[in-house]
């Protein structure tokens, strides 16, 4: 990793949040909606590249479990984001660490290929992000609730959304919003915190 990357590691206290599944399946359609003709090419000959994530990403898990084939790579695997790309892949899906997110916006619009990011929607702001947007385009997909993200800071106080490439949502109106399912947030919520009085009673024997 090189001395930059390092310290752009450092920087940001909400780097290390992971995704819960509830906060995945509003991309479920989108990606089915893309201009693809599915039964010709296979799910499973669509790469989807997931660069912030190791095989325990719940993004790996569920676009796997969806059929697609999933290419995954994490700094901690010696793949850094800024050095590292496979050589085929057809669409990009993270959550990327907050602290960098405008770095990562413009390796993306670099590499050119469809995008969804899950930032904040204060990522909407600032005038080195505005002039990206304004430059190639974006879409977002508003999700109605905040994301209770895992481990980390367990809950945030501000709304993540999808940032899209122009060419992910396949819709006139380029901003979708969509709801997330109160029933998959509680099974998560209730999984975790069954998993957390595990793993605190392991802790204390
Ligand atoms: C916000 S977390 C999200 C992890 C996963 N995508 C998820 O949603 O559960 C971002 C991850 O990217 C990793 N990371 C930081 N800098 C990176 C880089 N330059 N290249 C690849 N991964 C990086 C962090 O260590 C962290 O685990």
């Amino acid at each position: 990793m090189s001395k930059n990357n390092l310290l752009l590691r450092k920087r940001g206290g909400f780097d290390e949040l992971y995704t819960p599944r509830y906060a995945i399946e509003p991309l479920k359609k989108y990606i089915e909606g893309l201009n693809i003709d599915w039964e010709y090419l296979g799910k499973d000959r669509f790469i989807i590249w997931c660069p912030f994530d190791t095989e325990e990403s719940n993004y790996v898990k569920v676009l796997k479990e969806w059929g697609y084939k999933v290419i995954h790579s994490h700094i901690d695997d010696g793949k850094d984001f800024f050095e590292y790309e496979p050589e085929y892949y057809d669409l990009v899906i993270s959550n990327p660490p907050f602290s960098i997110k405008t770095e990562v916006l413009k390796r993306l619009y670099k590499l050119g290929k469809p995008f969804a990011l899950l930032l904040p929607l204060t990522a909407l702001e600032g005038i080195a992000r505005n002039k990206m947007y304004k430059e190639h385009g974006i879409s977002l997909i508003v999700l109605n609730k905040r994301v209770s993200f895992m481990k980390g800071k367990g809950s945030n106080y501000f709304n993540s959304s999808y940032f899209c490439s122009g060419n992910f949502i396949d819709y006139e109106v380029q901003i979708a919003f969509e709801e997330l399912d109160d029933n998959l947030i509680k099974a998560e919520k209730d999984q975790l915190t069954h998993q957390h009085y595990k793993d605190l009673r392991k802790e204390n024997k």
